[in-house]
């Protein structure tokens, strides 16, 4: 007779509730702020001059022709548009393009890549320990627990002095074991803005070498902060050293398509069977999690890729949105010492080195929103708004 019974089995009901993401929430208020001078830094779009996040205009054309020419959304599989990574090669990987040992596929975004990426350590290696840095980007560590991963922080950055701590960065991956994961960021760090010198990546490069670790590079805003090739320096430094790098990319950013969730994930191993391999586990991972990422975004991105009068525009808008990051950052920079630092790092992100309190105050005094950190988006603001907010933010740093 079965005399089990399930009366702890879990129902629904008994859910825990989830605490609300502090970014998103801070949204909600933003919207709910009748004040119609209100300053939103806290999300983490693009807003040009104007303070809005257009389409570009490069975007619209494609869309236009994916449109009109577009004759079927047949299933493409779990590698997505092939001839969408295809293109990226080059703008990523530079001088490796032609590499067999690299692969890569499309994947839902940023978010996407490190997920599949994160799956593919634990599954080759369940044991390893994710090296992250503090602060990173908040959804690092849920995406890494999310796989049943390890985390160990190494230091990054001193609020304070607005500097990365680069001797305790490099000690912290001193002490990681062979196979353990350096998560980088390979540009325009977010929070942050700080990122590493060319010469600071040649030694992180020296340590994950020597120490056998895995190099997992997160860029999500390459054009953001000095240039295409520029900011993917870190990248490819890497792939020049070592066999086995993975790097999680993001188009959603400098093709200005967030919510159309365009990315790329990319395995290197030390032959071309071995990324052959490594890439039939990523493809059926993604069979499990999406089976195939989104289309619309990445159809887009790759008629402007191949097309190359597109191209051209695209770089052209690109330079645009990071010409006036760095503008504001420099206008920023300018206006009180203790906030130079912000001219010398790079992307959307900056961290000021205010309390929560003060934060919380800039928000009821002056209708800015930032997040609790301090953390806040130098393009958040239009190009009329950026007095009030630097007159605010002195203010509070002089009380
Ligand atoms: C550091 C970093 N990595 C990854 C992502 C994810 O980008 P996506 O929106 O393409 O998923 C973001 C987005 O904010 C980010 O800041």
């Amino acid at each position: 007779m079965l005399t089990q019974t399930h009366a702890k089995a879990g129902r629904l009901a008994d859910l825990e509730p989830v605490a609300e993401d502090p970014l998103i929430g801070l949204i909600a208020l933003v919207n709910a702020d009748p004040r119609p001078d209100k300053i939103d830094v806290g999300v983490g779009v693009f807003r040009d001059g104007a303070g809005n996040t257009p389409i570009l205009k490069v975007m619209k054309e494609a869309e236009l022709r994916l449109n009109a020419t577009q004759i079927t959304k047949a299933y493409l599989g779990s590698a997505g548009d092939k001839r969408f990574a295809e293109l990226l090669r080059p703008i990523l990987l530079g001088h490796h393009a032609d590499d067999d040992r690299i692969a890569g596929l499309q994947t839902p975004g940023g978010c996407g890549a490190l997920r599949l990426g994160f799956e593919l350590i634990a599954k080759a290696n369940p044991g390893a320990r994710v090296f992250v840095g503090t602060p990173t980007w908040p959804n690092h560590p849920p995406i890494i627990k999310a796989v049943g991963l390890r985390i160990e922080e190494y230091p990054y950055y001193e609020r304070g002095q607005g500097a990365i701590r680069f001797e305790d960065m490099i000690a912290a991956l001193e002490g990681a074991e062979a196979g353990d994961v350096a998560l980088l960021h390979g540009c325009c760090h977010n929070p942050t803005g700080a990122d590493l010198s060319e010469d600071q990546w040649r030694e992180v490069v020296r340590v994950v070498k020597e120490r056998a670790l895995l190099p997992l590079i997160d860029i999500a805003y390459q054009g953001f902060g000095r240039g295409l090739d520029e900011d993917a320096f870190g990248v490819r430094l890497m792939l020049d050293a070592c066999d086995e790098v993975i790097v999680a990319q993001s188009c959603d950013k400098n093709f200005s398509v967030y919510r159309d969730r365009v990315g790329s994930l990319w395995i290197k191993t030390g032959s071309k069977a071995d990324t052959q391999t490594a890439m039939a586990h990523v493809h059926q991972t993604a069979r499990e999690m999406w089976s195939m990422p989104p289309d619309h975004g990445a159809a887009c991105a790759h008629i402007i890729l191949e097309d190359p009068e597109l191209h051209a525009r695209w770089l052209v808008e690109l330079k645009g949105m990071r010409d006036r990051i760095n503008s504001v950052r420099q206008r920023i920079a300018a206006a009180d010492p203790r906030l130079a630092f912000i001219g010398r790092q790079y992307g959307m992100f900056s961290m000021l080195p205010l309390s929560p309190e003060q934060v919380l105050k800039l928000r009821t005094d002056h209708a800015i929103y930032m997040a609790e950190s301090g953390r806040f988006n130098v393009v958040g603001m239009g190009d009329d708004q950026v007095d009030r907010f630097i007159a605010a933010v002195v203010g509070a740093l002089d009380a």
